[in-house]
Order: C-alpha cells, then structure tokens, then sequence
C-alpha cells in the first residue's frame, strides 16, 4: 500500500538494440539519482526477481535455436509479470525510483516488430500483465545495428554467442525500426537518444531530461 504521505517512485527503462549501452547508463543514472539522495534500484529483464531470472537463462540459452517468436513473447511476459510483482511493484510502492534495463518495449520490437508476433497479442499480454504499470520515462538508445553488435561482440571476448546477438542483420535492422516506432508512438514517454557517441555526452543527454521531466515533480510534491 502507498502511504498517504509516501510518494511511489519513478519507474524508467533502457531500451535499444545489443550494445547500444543500456546497462552501462543505466547505471550511470542510478549514480546520479543516487547522488541526489534518491533511492533507486536497478533491475534488468529478462529477469529482475529469482523466478524470472531462471526464466532468462531459458530465454538467453543459445541452444534452443528454433523456438517461435510467440513462445518468447509469452515466456518474456511471464517472467516480467514475476518481475513486476516481486520487485517492480514492491519497490515502486516503497517509495525507491526504479531502473530496468529493457522491459515492454523490447517485446515489442524483438518479438513484434522484428520477429512477426502481432500487435494485438502482445497489446493484450501488456493490458493483462502490465496494466497502469507502465514506466514514466524509457530512454532509447539508437544506433546502427552493425556497430552494436561489433561492441556487445568485443565486450563478450571468448564468450559464448547468445540467441538474439546471433540472429542476421536483417532482424537487427527492423528491430531498429521496432523501436524508433514505439517512439514515435509514444512522445510523451520515450526519449530517442543517439548512443553513438561518447559515454559522458550520452549520460549528460540522459540527465538532462530525467531532471526535466522527474526530479522537478518529485521533489515538489
Ligand atoms: N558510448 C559508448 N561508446 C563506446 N563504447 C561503449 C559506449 N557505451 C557502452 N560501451 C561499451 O560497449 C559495450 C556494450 O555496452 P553495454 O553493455 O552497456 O550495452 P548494452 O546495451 O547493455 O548491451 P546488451 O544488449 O548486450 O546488454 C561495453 O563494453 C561498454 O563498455
Ligand atoms: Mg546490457
């Protein structure tokens, strides 16, 4: 229960392709969230609570090469419905502001837009599993598909490939599309940042708009 005088947290997402540099501003974002006294949590999906996170290693497993699009969408939604329920909610509802690297919108650009899973499917698990839950703020973070998977491929070093880095390039690219959609969409939720840049510009461009669009109503409140 919220507490009349305890105000929920703010909810963000990373979204974008591999190596687009989600996790490591996601991080950065805790730090300066941090920094202010704000309490924040970072979480990641696939995955965010211990039954979920089984259900990733399920999902990230490169050996189960020929499962349907649709068998992950619904293994994505029910381990973020675990997610939401263990630790999204809980958290928000302490009053903590919460990151997730990637959530809905992956879903719908890997599993609908580049893997084929129609909308409808996806809007009614998002209706039924996510409902008014959704995040108040979801960063994008864009670039050419090449030169994304050319760091997750570095970053990884000897590493073994996972499903979706391995998919062609063709996939990466409508995958691209996927979510500059969402976007478009979506203007009041979604900020298309430009990730081909240095870390620090792209953390600076992050902050930017966290402190316009949330710290002023939270602290005000
Ligand atoms: N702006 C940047 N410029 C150059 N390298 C970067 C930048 N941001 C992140 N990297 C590096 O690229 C690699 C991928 O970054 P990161 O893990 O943050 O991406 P990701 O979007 O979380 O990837 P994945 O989809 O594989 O989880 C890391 O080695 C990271 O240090
Ligand atoms: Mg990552």
């Amino acid at each position: 229960m919220v507490g009349i005088f305890m105000t929920p947290g703010k909810f963000i997402t990373f979204e974008g392709g591999e190596g687009a540099g989600k996790s490591t501003q996601a991080e950065l974002l805790r730090e300066r969230l941090g920094a202010l006294g704000i309490r924040t949590i970072l979480t990641r999906e696939p995955g965010g609570s211990p039954f979920a996170e089984e259900i990733r290693h399920l999902l990230l497993d490169p050996r189960h090469k020929e499962r349907s699009p649709l068998a992950d969408a619904l293994l994505f939604y029910a381990a973020r419905h675990d997610h939401l329920t263990r630790t999204i909610g809980p958290a928000l509802e302490a009053g903590n502001w919460l990151v997730s690297d990637r959530f809905s919108d992956s879903t719908r650009a890997y599993q609908g837009a580049a893997g084929g899973v129609s909308g409808d499917i996806l809007e009614t698990l998002e209706k039924w599993v996510v409902g008014d839950r959704r995040p108040d703020l979801t960063y994008i973070l864009d670039m050419p598909p090449e030169l994304g998977l050319k760091r997750a491929e570095e970053r990884r070093g000897h590493d073994a490939v996972d499903g979706f880095e391995n998919l062609d390039l063709d996939f990466h690219k409508r995958l691209r599309q996927g979510f500059l959609d969402i976007a478009k969409a979506e203007p009041e939720r979604c900020f298309v940042i430009d990730a081909n840049r240095d870390i620090d510009a792209i953390a600076s461009e992050i902050w930017r708009i966290c402190e316009k669009r949330l710290i002023p109503e939270a602290v005000t409140k």
